[in-house]
């Protein structure tokens, strides 16, 4: 017989133990463990009791999911070409970023072509999100809506009859299944919540949004778990200050992942960006110290983006690191590198970086920009002709090739620019502009002439 016995579950990563303890011991973070209620069957299971699994060969013929295309191309995209029925999909992302903007509006296209969807929300009554269809200019959608948080009476509302193509659940963290004794938001909530959704999903071929709300340190809150369970985990990102979001697949089990979308928040709601590779580029042509821009690539697309440095002596024993939007720890790499190989002594230095407009760089292919707009921030020269730069940057001071080099150097010509500081390797055709290559970052050093390699600049008695 089943009995219930408390445990404490790790609200960050899921693992359970018999005693409380101030930190977990598997994931190692502080105060998580929270005391929950579990059900567990006492014994060990028998084999010979279970019901015989049928094997099937793996080239059988199975029919193709048909995907259905949402009518917001950028979501679309991120999706890999349209909703799979029977999906399950994660969207993580900061509280207010614009999820349910998103959600209300993806699901009031798909009404729009005639299909059935529902939007469940926990957290807002009726009338708030009728509100927001008002303003979105969406009222007149024929899209079912339900304030609900009990999965029981949504599984059971959803049975049957005319179910919808397609339910978003507004979010997870406020669903609860009645018997766990744990709060809404608890790891062991969250999880059941989401297995039975998904476990819906997949029986009636139903797709299934979740919203999941992240934590401060990133993390879609509390359980990571979440992240295995469901088929796609997306996640909408941008800075609070900056009209532009960027949804971007973490995982897609139906598609590339890190594919990105892009969108601007308006006062109508959430307009695409179909062309964004202009969008986080400089206003006044960025001839400036301390500012190279970034030839990238998201998902599929080229995105060419300013990186800002700013290096200024510190007064402080520790000297100030401040990153927005890159890797601190990259950052660091990559002054380590030029002040062991390329010369140059940035020690003693209190040091900001800052990718324009709100996008976040994930490509190690930024390391050659980043060094560039360092460079050029200490030695006050401007990048050379405003260049372009690309490249991965070893520990040894080489520079490395980067994928699809030849995207990177078209797009750049495309939009005026004349030079691009590249790896000497990666490229297959002849660009429309000019290249200077660097195999190492001393030569980096070295075109920024023979400047002083440190301003003396005033100190300052803040702090
Ligand atoms: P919301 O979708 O509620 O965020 P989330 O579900 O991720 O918590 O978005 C809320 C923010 O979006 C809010 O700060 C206001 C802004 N917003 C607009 O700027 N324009 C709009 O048309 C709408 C609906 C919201
Ligand atoms: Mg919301």
């Amino acid at each position: 017989m089943a009995k219930a016995i408390r445990q404490y579950v790790c609200q960050s990563c899921g693992a359970t133990s018999n005693k409380w303890a101030g930190q977990c011991d598997a994931c190692q973070e502080w105060n998580s463990l929270v005391e929950e209620v579990a059900t567990t069957t006492p014994k060990g299971l028998t084999a010979g009791k279970g019901r015989k699994i049928d094997f099937v060969p793996l080239n059988g013929t199975s029919p193709e999911s048909p995907r259905q295309k949402t009518g917001i191309a950028e979501f679309d995209r991120v999706l890999g070409g349209g909703l799979v029925a029977g999906s399950a999909i994660l969207i993580g992302g900061d509280p207010g970023i614009g999820k349910s903007t998103l959600l209300l509006q993806a699901m009031a296209a798909l009404a729009n072509s005639g299909v059935a969807v529902a939007y469940i929300s926990g957290e807002e009554a009726v009338e708030q999100v009728r509100m927001r269809a008002r303003r979105l200019g969406l009222e007149k959608s024929n899209v079912d809506l339900a304030a609900a948080t009990s999965v029981r009476d949504i599984l059971s509302s959803l049975e049957g009859g005319e179910a919808p193509k397609c339910v978003v659940i507004d979010s997870i963290q406020t669903m609860f299944v009645d018997n766990l004794e744990s709060a809404p938001g608890s790891v062991g909530q969250v999880r059941a919540s989401a297995q039975e959704f998904i476990r819906m999903a997949k029986h009636r071929g139903i797709s299934v949004m979740l919203v999941g709300h992240v934590t401060k340190d990133g993390q879609i809150a509390g359980p990571r778990v979440l992240e295995h369970m469901v088929d796609t985990v997306l996640y909408f990102e941008g800075e609070r200050g900056h009209q532009f979001r960027i949804l971007r697949a973490v995982k897609n089990r139906f598609g590339p992942g890190d594919e990105i979308g892009v969108f601007e928040m308006t006062d109508a709601g959430l307009a695409e960006v179909s062309n964004p590779s202009a969008l986080f580029l400089p206003q006044d042509g960025g001839r400036v110290s301390g500012s190279c821009v970034f030839a990238g690539i998201e998902g599929t697309r080229p995105v060419l983006v300013e990186i800002q440095a700013l290096v200024t002596s510190s007064p402080l024993a520790t000297p100030r690191r401040a990153v927005v939007g890159w890797d601190s720890a990259r950052l660091a790499m990559v002054m380590a590198v030029l002040d062991a190989r390329g010369g140059l002594n940035l020690a003693g230095n209190d040091i900001y970086l800052n990718v324009a407009g709100g996008l976040r760089v994930h490509e190690p292919g930024a390391d050659l920009a980043v060094a560039a707009a360092l460079v050029s921030s200490l030695t006050g020269v401007p990048v050379p002709d405003g260049a372009v730069a690309f490249g991965e940057i070893g520990l040894s001071g080489e520079v490395r090739p980067v994928s699809q080099a030849d995207v990177r150097l078209k797009e750049a010509a495309k939009l005026g620019f004349e030079r691009a500081l590249s790896p000497p390797a990666g490229r297959k055709k002849e660009p429309d502009l000019a290249v200077s290559e660097i195999s190492a970052v001393h030569e980096l050093v070295a075109m920024f002439g023979d400047a002083p390699p440190l301003r003396a600049v005033g100190g300052s008695d803040d702090e």
